[in-house]
């Protein structure tokens, strides 16, 4: 099956043999049994669940994955990768993350005895192994500073010494970038952004390549509870059946967004990878990024990215808040800059959006 066809019937399992089109939600915690060793195959919802399989089974197919776990967010997910390590262990991150992943990274795991390096580009990679390095996890593009880091290239480091590649593939999902087929082992997503793609629930995700890696993360997965609930998970199976169509929508309005906004006098400089939804810009000093903050109508000032409606995000006041100065400014990330998420709305009235409030009339 193609990917477009995937994103609407996933691995095609009629989950309750009543045919239902839609995947039911089984708003239940628990399975009965009529006698020891008999029963329909679930126990528990914690450690699976009609309507959570579903949508696993779907995210699994579509990043061409062995296995998908569907967690209660993105950051559920990146924490619950962490308990793959024991004190001592190093791991090399990409050095522009996520503030919420960088934080997790610096503040928490840091205390359990897990040591970070950051690069900066895959070619600083050979140079920040350490005898003890275990994982190198990497965002790309980027958030919010839209670098690529070339997948291929750090798997080609990586599986010859059996270090673990995970991928954060938020910003772009299967559809424009498949991470498992690059070389890496797991994929991280933020499934609160395109994946669920309607700004109304939290989801995340982790997608393994090989059984053995997955009976791991499964585990310490059903062990730890942090799943998501089965409405939630209906929520991301509805969203994802239009994945195809508003990712291909989002990047071609973002295109011409982008174009815009590299003609308009207010912006300094526009950081756009190619391809995809999401969009930085630098505009000429602080006062323009309040004001266009304010101004904007359509686009909602707002945190979060990926959904039908487009936000544009201060990352130095909300999502790169608890980032240190320094490394905020070291990345780029300054009073000036603006994260744009790119939604399914009509490209004339965003461009128009942001021509009104950009420019000085
Ligand atoms: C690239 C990336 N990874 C992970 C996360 C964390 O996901 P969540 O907010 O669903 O916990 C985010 C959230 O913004 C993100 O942008």
């Amino acid at each position: 099956m193609k990917f477009d066809s995937l994103c609407v019937h996933g691995a095609k399992k009629d989950a309750d043999g009543l045919g239902s089109v839609a995947v039911p939600i089984y708003q239940t915690a628990t399975f009965s049994r009529s006698a020891v060793g008999q029963g329909s195959g679930y126990d528990y919802s914690r450690l699976q669940n009609p309507t959570r399989e579903q949508l696993e089974l779907r995210i699994a197919a579509l990043d061409g994955g062995s296995d998908a776990m569907a967690f209660s967010s993105g950051m559920a997910a990146a924490q619950l990768l962490l308990e793959l390590f024991s004190p001592g262990d190093h791991i090399v991150i990409s050095d522009d993350l996520y503030g919420g992943t960088h934080r997790l990274f610096g503040a928490v795991s840091k205390k359990n005895g897990l040591e970070f390096s950051e690069i900066g580009a895959a070619e600083e990679l050979t140079a920040a192994l350490r005898p003890n390095t275990k994982a190198v996890i990497v965002e790309t593009p980027t958030n919010p500073m839209m670098k690529i880091f070339d997948i291929a290239a750090i798997a080609s480091v990586t599986k010859p010494r059996g270090i673990l590649l995970v991928v954060d593939n938020t910003f772009l999902t299967p559809y424009f970038q498949r991470p498992l087929e690059l070389g890496a082992d797991v994929v991280l997503y933020s499934g609160t952004k395109y994946l669920a793609g309607h700004n109304d629930t939290l989801a995340g995700f982790l997608v393994t390549g090989t059984q053995e890696l997955s009976d791991k993360l499964r585990y310490l997965f059903k062990t730890v509870g942090s799943c998501l609930a089965p409405f939630d998970s209906f929520l991301v199976l509805r969203g994802l059946k239009t994945l195809h169509l508003r990712l291909a929508r989002q990047d071609e309005s973002a295109k011409k967004a982008a174009a815009f906004l590299g003609t308009h006098p207010s912006v300094a400089k526009v950081l756009y990878p190619g391809v995809g939804g999401m969009i930085s810009f630098y505009v000429k000093n602080e006062e323009t990024a309040r004001r266009t903050l304010e101004r904007l109508k359509l686009i909602l000032f707002a945190e979060s990215l990926g959904g039908t409606e487009s936000l544009i995000t201060y990352p130095m006041t909300q999502t790169h808040a608890d980032v240190a100065p320094e490394a905020r400014a070291k990345l780029g990330i300054n009073a000036e800059l603006l994260r744009l998420s790119v939604g399914v709305e009509d490209a004339d009235d965003i461009i128009a959006d942001l021509d009104a409030a950009l420019s000085l009339r």
